[in-house]
Parts: structure tokens; sequence; C-alpha cells
């Protein structure tokens, strides 16, 4: 009878050691990161009210776009259907914001998706802006990680955060629906619309707002550093 060779299984050392590599690199990926930052935003007493009655944290979406995604999309607050998801922009808000990305010639899978606030409020309420004030560190937390070329705010609740002293004072805020392009210090862009759910229930919003993200398709493709990394 022939030898049988005893193939050369790894030790339980060697496995644990390669475990231990393997959760190290994870660790240092975008999404390892990011994970980090949404473990720490379940500790958040100041958002310890939210955090009832079958409300869930709703981190940015996510695993599959963290790696790559040059857009930072912010929203306001997860409704009932991203509360039940676990995932923001999940229903019709989604929708109609995937719509209106199209029309600035941009898809979901080019951009991290994340809300000021990462929990439900009751009623589907505004946040405050108290609520929307402890939400600041982790966005920014979010978008070191990300490194956007161009960062998307939803809404005026994420334009009022993203630009707390008002960048350009009223002017930043007069452009919300314009499509155009404020930049950023570290060489990036940031830009603001009315949040999709307002055009919902204002029909006469929706063409202006979907002529601004048509705008902003235009100043994509005139401004070189976000051509080049977009289209
Ligand atoms: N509206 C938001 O601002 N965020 C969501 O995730 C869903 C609706």
């Amino acid at each position: 009878m022939e030898d049988w060779e005893v193939p050369d299984y790894p030790t339980p050392e060697e496995e644990a050691d390669a475990a231990q590599h393997d959760m190290e690199e994870f660790a240092e990926t975008k999404w390892g990161r990011l994970l980090d930052v949404y473990a720490r935003i379940e500790d958040e007493g100041a958002w310890k009210h939210l955090r009832q009655n079958g409300i869930r944290l709703v981190p940015g979406d996510g695993p599959e776009t963290a790696e790559t995604a040059r857009v930072l999309v912010v929203g306001e607050a997860p409704g009932a259907v991203e509360n039940g998801s676990g995932r923001p922009f999940a229903g019709p808000s989604g929708r109609a914001l995937d719509q209106l990305l199209g029309l600035a010639g941009l898809e979901r899978s080019q951009c991290f998706i994340t809300n000021v606030v990462k929990y439900r409020p009751e009623g589907n309420r505004t946040p405050s802006l108290g609520e929307a004030i402890v939400g600041r560190p982790f966005l920014r937390a979010e978008y070191r990680i990300i490194h956007p070329v161009l960062t998307i705010c939803v809404g005026a609740t994420a334009h009022k955060i993203i630009h707390p002293n008002g960048v350009n004072g009223t002017e930043a805020l007069s452009r919300m629906q314009q499509g155009s392009l404020t930049p950023m210090r570290d060489g990036s862009y940031a830009t603001s619309f009315y949040h999709p759910a307002f055009a919902m229930r204002y029909k006469r919003a929706q063409e202006p707002l979907e002529a601004a993200w048509e705008l902003l398709g235009d100043a994509i493709i005139e401004t070189p550093s976000l051509a080049n990394a977009l289209i």
C-alpha cells in the first residue's frame, strides 16, 4: 500500500496568527474604520433618547462602496423604511435620490450615502438642531475616511452641518438649488439641494430641483478634478 502523506496543515497557532492578520487588515480598510465610528455612535449618550422602541442605528451605505466611493451624499435622518432595512435612502426618498443622481450623471455605486442623524427621530419628525450637531463629529470622521472629491448635502440639515458658519454666508444657502459648487479647504467641493422628500410633497419644487441636479452634472464636466474622478 502506498504511503499516505499527511498534508501540511497549519498549526492552531499559525491559524490564529492568520486570523489576527486578516482582522488587522480589515480594520485598516475604509469599511473597517467606519465600523469603529458606528460602534462609537452606539455609545453616544446624546442620542440615547432616539434609541428606543425598535429604533436602530442606520450606518452609512455601505461595505461595497466605502473603498471606491468618491462622492459623499449626506441626508438628514433615516425614515421608517431605512430603520427597517438598516440602510439609508432605501425607501421612496431613495428612489427619488437615485433619479436625481442620474440627472447629474452619477450613480449610487459611486456614492457613499449617510445621514447627519443616524437614528430615525420618532414620528419622522425633523431632527432638532441639537440632535444634528451631535452628528457633526461622526460625519467628519466619515468624511475623513471616505475622502470624497464631492459632498452632496441633501436637505437643509446636512447643508447647515457641513457649512457650520454658513460658508459664503447666505450665498451658500441661496446656491442650494442651483447645483453650483462650493470649494472646500481640502480641495474638494460641496453642493446642496433641497431634499427630494420636499419635492415629493410640493410638486412645484420638482422641476427646479431636477434642473439644479442637471446643472451639477454640467459643473462636474467643467471641473477637471471632478471630471477626472467621476466620469
Ligand atoms: N431621508 C433622509 O434624509 N435620509 C434617509 O436615509 C431617508 C430619507
